[in-house]
């Protein structure tokens, strides 16, 4: 089985009529290099409406007809490569199937231990690594910084605060809903949080940081952005990470109104994507692995059962309704 892009959602929701199931596809047959793959655990990000629209550059193109694709993790079925054998777990660019021939040369391996594809696809994958780079390289954030994340209830701002309580800031969450405030700085151990839908949120950061922000992670743009940008302190470092804002909306926003203050407090604002660091995605992973072990970051996710529920679960993104990583789990 699986599910393939039917439509474009350019500037707007995504619905269910984007996907079409195909019970019975065609397998296809291995070439030198190929891998037949069991996909095991599909993982949820933003970035795959900008997948479907074909607006992502850094993306191959997307046809319609196609395997939605996906980050995930497999297990090998049948291997046409020297490097991968039966049995080993994988973990690359796949796709909403429930199996797939894939280029080996296009997989790495991963380390197969409880909760592999979990770990694999949040912590210790896309999410946990943009969270450690974005904010290391990019964030530098030193210890007693005021630190504000934008979307930190979501899979990459909850690690990203986390990783700031590591470095010894005072972390600011800035989410949607009291339930996920709460969870924030209950179980996140953040040191506050500000639900973007009920309170002022430039006027609760001159509260909580009056002598401004040190680092800026913004996942959302727009009005927020502008609206934490009139909040920076002297030398802020504001790092780009996404723009969920406006995935849905027609033509382009606004620039934020408040960019001149990047002058007015000789501020950076940079913007990057995880590909960026790739020579350097295994140091990442050790670093984050190691501070798993010693319990002081800890992997939150929601689990999503069945391959046919994938659409829905995709759209709960949009719409704001997960709590840390999303995933879908297609096989055990
Ligand atoms: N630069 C890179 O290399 C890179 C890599 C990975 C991800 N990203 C970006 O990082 C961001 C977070 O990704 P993620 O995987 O961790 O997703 P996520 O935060 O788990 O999920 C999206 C969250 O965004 C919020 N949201 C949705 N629509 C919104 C809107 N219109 N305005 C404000 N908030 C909205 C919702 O939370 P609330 O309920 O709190 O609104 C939702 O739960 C995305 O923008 C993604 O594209 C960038």
């Amino acid at each position: 089985m699986r599910w393939t892009i039917a439509a474009r959602p350019n500037a707007r929701e995504l619905v269910a009529e984007d996907f079409e199931i195909d019970r019975n596809p065609p397998l296809g047959t291995l070439q030198d290099d190929d891998l037949r793959v069991a996909v095991l655990m599909l993982s949820c990000d933003p970035a795959q409406k900008g997948w479907m629209e074909n607006v992502a550059g850094y993306a191959e193109p997307t046809e319609i007809g196609q395997t939605m694709p996906a980050l995930g993790v497999g297990r090998v079925i049948e291997s046409r490569s020297a490097g991968f054998a039966p049995g080993d777990l994988v973990q690359g660019l796949l796709g909403w199937a429930d199996e797939m021939i894939v280029r080996a040369s296009a997989m790495r391996k991963v380390r197969d231990e409880p909760d592999a594809p979990r770990l694999a696809l949040g912590l210790l994958g896309s999410s946990g690594l943009t969270a450690y780079f974005g904010l290391t390289r990019i964030g530098v954030p030193q210890a007693g910084d005021v630190l504000v994340v934008t979307g930190a209830a979501g899979g990459v701002g909850s690690i990203v605060g986390q990783l700031g309580k590591i470095a010894g800031c005072r972390v600011i969450g800035i989410a949607g809903g009291p339930d996920k405030c709460r969870w924030l700085t209950e179980e996140l151990g953040f040191d506050h949080a500000i639900d973007y839908k009920a309170e002022k949120v430039k006027a609760r950061v001159r509260e909580l940081a009056p002598e401004g922000i040190d680092v800026l992670w913004d996942n959302v743009g727009g009005q927020m952005l502008d609206d934490l940008l009139a909040r920076i302190a002297r030398k802020a470092r504001v790092v780009i990470c996404g723009g969920i804002a406006r995935y849905q909306q027609q033509g382009r926003p606004p620039g934020p109104g408040s960019y001149f203050n990047i002058v007015f407090k000789s501020a950076r604002m940079e913007g990057f994507l995880l590909g960026d660091f790739a020579e350097d995605h295994d140091i990442g992973r050790d670093r984050l692995r190691r501070w798993l072990a010693e319990g002081r970051i800890v992997q939150r996710d929601e689990v999503v059962d069945g391959l046919e529920n994938a659409p829905q679960t995709l759209m709960r993104l949009f719409r704001g309704l997960n709590r840390g990583k999303l995933l879908i789990r297609v096989a055990e």
